[in-house]
């Protein structure tokens, strides 16, 4: 199936690593150019640099998501570049902390939690989000084509014990998509989310280690494929609802969890 999205410009955020660097090698194959955002600018590079070594269009574009001004410095680099954006896939969720961060600051009971947590969740998981998007949707609907795809958690589906805060903002991400979707689906401009369980990154590699087999009894698929989620599983998902073949679907959460939980 011709996705149809040659040529078109992509943003993925948190993308020098994991989902969001397999989620632009994915849609570099199918011809998009896309703009590798990350905290870090040595991660935008390396991320860029590996979609252009396998003969995609990348260009690094370092900023921080939750600093409104540094969004629109690269969007606006973006734009010089390119001249339009008509994928946002927000996928930075994780905060990191320092360039070596391996382990989600996320975690702990809530018990113990505190502000400090609790802005650094919020902060990258909400404003990173309304940032973004705010920068780039007045040019979406005025060129009368755009996708937004944020990457939330089944965490925010259905709560994770010890990611209370995380959950509550990834939960908050659905509510923004939906709302933006009734504002903007009469400018051809379509809002969704894709929701993962578990998946193998550096981000989650040694709390993965850590469970044992024993994490593989909560995905029905797990055993039969023997294995967990891959940052393949959701940028496959995200190409699709990216594409011109998902211009139907709107306001929608689609979770590729190996059946982890189905929410009906
Ligand atoms: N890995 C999982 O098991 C899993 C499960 C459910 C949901 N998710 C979601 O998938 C997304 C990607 O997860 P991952 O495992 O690939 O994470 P990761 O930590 O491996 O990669 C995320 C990248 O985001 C970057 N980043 C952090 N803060 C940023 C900021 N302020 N601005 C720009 N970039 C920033 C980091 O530098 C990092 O390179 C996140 O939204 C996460 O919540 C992951």
């Amino acid at each position: 199936m011709d996705l149809g999205i040659k040529d078109r410009v992509a943003l993925v955020t948190g993308a020098g690593r994991g989902i969001g660097l397999r989620i632009c090698q994915t849609l570099a194959e199918e011809g998009v150019r896309v703009a590798v955002n990350d905290l870090f600018p040595e991660r935008a590079e390396e991320g860029a640099q590996a979609v252009r070594k396998a003969g995609g269009a990348a260009m690094g574009a370092a900023a921080d998501v939750t600093d409104a001004a540094s969004v629109r410095g690269m969007v606006e680099r973006v734009l010089s570049e390119w001249g339009q954006i008509d994928i946002l896939v927000n996928n930075a969720g994780i905060p990191a902390v320092t360039a070596q961060d391996a382990v989600p600051s996320t975690g702990g009971l809530f018990s113990g939690s505190d502000r400090e947590q609790w802005d650094r969740t919020m902060g990258l998981i909400t404003y990173g989000v309304l940032n973004c998007a705010r920068a780039v949707i007045e040019g979406m609907s005025e060129r009368r084509w755009g996708r937004v795809v944020s990457i939330i958690s089944d965490a925010g589906r259905v709560g994770e014990p010890r990611l209370v805060p995380y959950s509550m903002a990834k939960a908050g991400v659905i509510g923004f998509s939906k709302a933006l979707a009734k504002e903007v689906g009469r400018f051809c401009v379509t809002v969704n989310c894709i929701s993962p369980a578990t998946t193998e990154t550096d981000a989650t590699r040694a709390w993965i280690d850590a469970q044992g087999d024993q994490i593989r009894r909560g995905y029905p698929l797990a055993k039969g494929l023997n294995r967990l989620g891959q940052p393949s599983d959701i940028a496959n998902a995200v190409a699709f609802l990216a594409s011109e073949r998902a211009e139907w679907i709107t306001g929608q959460v689609l979770s590729v969890n190996g059946g982890y939980s189905m929410v009906g």
